[in-house]
């Protein structure tokens, strides 16, 4: 079965590539390479293409007879959101919108959207169940929301059967530690504080030390990208009896940015300059996920769970790839 990847050469896409070529599917790799990197892609059959190019992907779908669309191809910088809000929309929600109506004129129904946490903006609890309501406080925030919905009333018509996966926060390197995290520029914890213990960078910063949270330090939910790439493929089947599936994906337990950084220092062997500065615009205290659903319906359960094995695999590939995939 052919499946197109949209952002399939960025970090959570080519892992999931090499996910589907291991399971014995047949990827096709559609990015502009804007962000991703066409080392990542490997064996896969790419196309470089853009999303707001609807010819494209109407030849595409057409051409490789795709059966399910799988969508990581999104701008993820909650402060360029702020700064950039029309850039989000339009890379987020209408070429989602241009996707959806390429692949309605050729009857493709199946679609995986890679939604966030960031729906949820400042959770009124936590572990964060699916039913909680959706206040986002930033525009990357609310174009995961808006596609969401899209996708719900396109479903509403019988011409899409669609799951929205809210990801907690993607971590850790895939495929035997060969698919890593290489964003330009780096705004996430985890490469952050291993390019720390790498030397380099002087020092990471400790965005806010005044939260409420038994350390003062902001507390997510890491997630290994195998485990997030692994309830795909089996959402990929439940889809065939189901138009809508909306599942958080989160180990459900927490950890604080200092936890963090006391990991890599322990898995590195190295010590390195940590700073105390202010808080970061818009990160709420605690972002945990109840993933009670995806485990019962789905059967999933994560392999990767420990902060320790994620932050282990993710040093593995940066010290494979000090300089990152170079392209
Ligand atoms: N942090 C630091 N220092 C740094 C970088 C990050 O203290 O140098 C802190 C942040 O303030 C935050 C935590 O580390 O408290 C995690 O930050 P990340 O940027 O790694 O991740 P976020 O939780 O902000 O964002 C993740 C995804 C987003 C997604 C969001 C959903 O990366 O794409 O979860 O809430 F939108």
């Amino acid at each position: 079965m052919r499946i197109l990847v949209c952002g399939g050469a960025g970090y959570i896409g080519s892992n999931m590539t090499a996910m589907l070529l291991a399971a014995g599917l047949e990827p096709i790799v559609f990015d502009n390479l804007s962000k991703g990197h066409k080392t990542a892609v490997k064996d896969a059959e790419f196309i470089k293409g853009d999303l707001a190019d609807y010819e494209l992907i109407l030849k595409t779908l057409k051409k490789y007879e795709i059966k399910a669309v799988m969508h990581f191809a999104s701008l993820i910088e909650v402060g360029e959101s702020v700064q950039v809000p029309l850039k989000y929309y339009f890379n987020n929600v209408s070429n989602t919108q241009t996707l959806l109506a390429a692949m309605e004129s050729v009857y493709v129904k199946k679609f995986i959207f890679s939604s966030s946490a960031a729906v949820y903006g400042v959770p009124k609890k936590v572990p964060i169940t699916e039913d909680l309501s959706k206040e986002p406080i930033n525009p990357y925030g609310e174009t995961k929301w808006a596609i969401e919905r899209m996708c719900h009333y396109q479903s509403q018509t019988g011409k899409l059967r669609y799951a929205a996966l809210r990801y907690f926060n993607a971590a850790g390197a895939g495929n035997n530690a060969a698919l890593g995290e290489d964003h330009h520029p780096e705004s996430h914890l985890i490469p952050l504080v291993i390019q720390a213990a790498m030397g380099k960078r002087n020092e990471i910063q400790i965005y806010g030390t005044d939260y409420p949270t038994p350390d003062g330090t902001c507390v997510r939910d890491y997630i290994h990208i195998e485990d997030l790439c692994r309830a795909h493929l089996l959402v990929l089947d439940k889809l065939d009896q189901n138009d809508e599936l909306i599942y958080n994906l989160g180990n459900g337990k927490g950890y604080s940015v200092r936890e963090v950084i006391d990991t890599v220092k322990k898995v590195s062997g190295k010590d390195f300059k940590v700073v105390e500065t202010a808080r970061r615009p818009g990160d709420p205290p605690v972002l945990t996920s109840d993933a009670t659903r995806a485990t019962k319906e789905l059967g999933w359960q994560p392999k990767f769970p420990d902060l320790e094995q994620i932050v282990s695999t993710a040093w593995q590939w940066h010290n494979k790839y000090p300089n990152g995939y170079g392209d």
